[in-house]
């Protein structure tokens, strides 16, 4: 039986990395008898700027019968960011339900965290971030423009079922972890949607009494990812929490440049999305020198998604043995691999089909 995914590279460094990716997934695929049919979509500002949308009209009709989408990233110097991402990113998210945004953090063996003591092995959390509401809501705008009253409003909007379900994500997912789970809040001062975040968190919590559980102010808990990065296990929070969490998160692990992320509907009622944490990074365009190992983490999030977890294993197997070795680090790991070197040094890795 074939799954049929949807591949929309996008821009920027987000076509040199799924590009990287395909041929990985190809070759891990065959090695285990897996057939994937790519249906691949230019869907990107260099699209907008040539027709004015980023993707046509029914392209939300168009991903629906997919079994997973993978995305590289959108963006391009000319083209505004809320026009490329309320464009793409933030419908496909929306309207696929995909309210789980996973975002697997690791210090991998070979790896130089910038933090002091954050040692392979010892570094080993998820970020669960809510994925559809919160501070990224579509209510509000800007008043007045141009005048000196002018002024920008947005609610967050946070609903009980929104926060239950990503709460129950975390504590069933900390069960096959560490069982430990840390909720990223601000409910010390005047946020109002806080206290709602914690009250039903620790409804959800009581249901789950195996996991232990924990709340953490947002700003004390950035420091803490710095100063004790492997104290965490499962760590869940809001849209804009959770964003830039695991942007913190990539740096601590070492680079941006390996973070992968799931977007997924736990429901399976909708296609799930797989696209590295990081953006289209326009100052290194071009180069050939990005690191592919975040699309490619993520292409692995996307077979066991699609429940093939032998090749995903062999697929973070095979990235593992390339950040082991210096000859075949990109240089946002301090390395002089080019994509190109780490890609081959992949396929080398994952052998020959037997
Ligand atoms: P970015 O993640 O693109 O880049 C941040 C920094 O990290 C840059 O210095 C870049 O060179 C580096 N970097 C990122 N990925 C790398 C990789 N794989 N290998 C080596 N270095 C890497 O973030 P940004 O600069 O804030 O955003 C650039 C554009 O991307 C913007 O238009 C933004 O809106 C967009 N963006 C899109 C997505 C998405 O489509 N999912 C996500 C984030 C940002
Ligand atoms: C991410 C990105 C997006 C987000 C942006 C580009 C809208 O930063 O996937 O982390 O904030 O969700
Ligand atoms: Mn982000």
């Amino acid at each position: 039986m074939s799954q049929r995914i949807a591949v929309i590279p996008g821009d920027g460094i987000g076509t040199e990395v799924i590009s990287a990716t395909r041929t990985v997934l190809d070759a891990v695929c065959r090695r285990h008898a897996i057939t994937l049919d790519y249906d691949e979509y230019d869907w990107s500002c260099e699209r907008y700027l040539r027709t004015g949308a980023m993707m046509p009209a029914d392209g939300l009709d168009v991903l629906r019968p997919y079994d997973a989408i993978l995305l590289g990233a959108v963006g391009a110097p000319g083209v505004p960011d809320h026009v490329s991402l309320w464009g793409l990113l933030i419908p496909i998210r929306r309207a696929f339900r995909q309210y789980v945004n996973l975002r697997p953090v690791r210090v991998f063996d070979g790896v130089d965290s910038p933090v002091r003591g954050a040692l392979p092995g010892e570094v080993d959390f998820v970020v669960v971030r809510e994925n559809v509401e919160g501070e990224y809501s579509e209510i509000g705008g800007r008043l007045g423009r141009g005048h000196p009253e002018e002024m920008a409003v947005q609610e967050a909007v946070f609903t009980r079922a929104g926060v239950s379900r990503i709460a129950d994500y975390a504590f069933e997912l900390a069960r096959t972890r560490r069982g430990h789970v840390t909720s990223a809040t601000k409910s010390n001062g005047i946020v109002h949607t806080m206290p709602f975040w914690d009250e039903v968190v620790a409804e959800r919590a009581a249901a789950f009494p195996d996991v232990r559980w924990r709340s953490e102010h947002i700003d004390a808990l950035a420091a803490k990812f710095v100063l004790q990065p492997g104290s965490f296990d499962v760590v869940v929070a809001s849209n804009l929490f959770g964003d830039i969490l695991s942007d913190l998160a990539a740096a601590v692990a070492g680079s941006i440049g390996i973070a992968p992320s799931a977007n997924l509907d736990p429901t399976r009622s909708y296609p799930s999305m797989f696209e590295p944490v990081h953006g289209s990074a326009p100052d290194i365009a071009g180069k050939g020198v990005a690191n592919p190992l975040g699309a490619v983490w993520s292409a692995a999030l996307m077979l066991d998604h699609l429940g093939h977890t032998p090749a995903a294993q062999d697929l973070v197997a095979a990235m593992e043995a390339t950040l082991r070795e210096p000859g075949t680090r990109t240089r946002d790991l301090g390395g002089t691999a080019d994509t190109r070197t780490v890609t081959v040094a992949l396929l080398d890795r994952l052998g020959p089909v037997s």
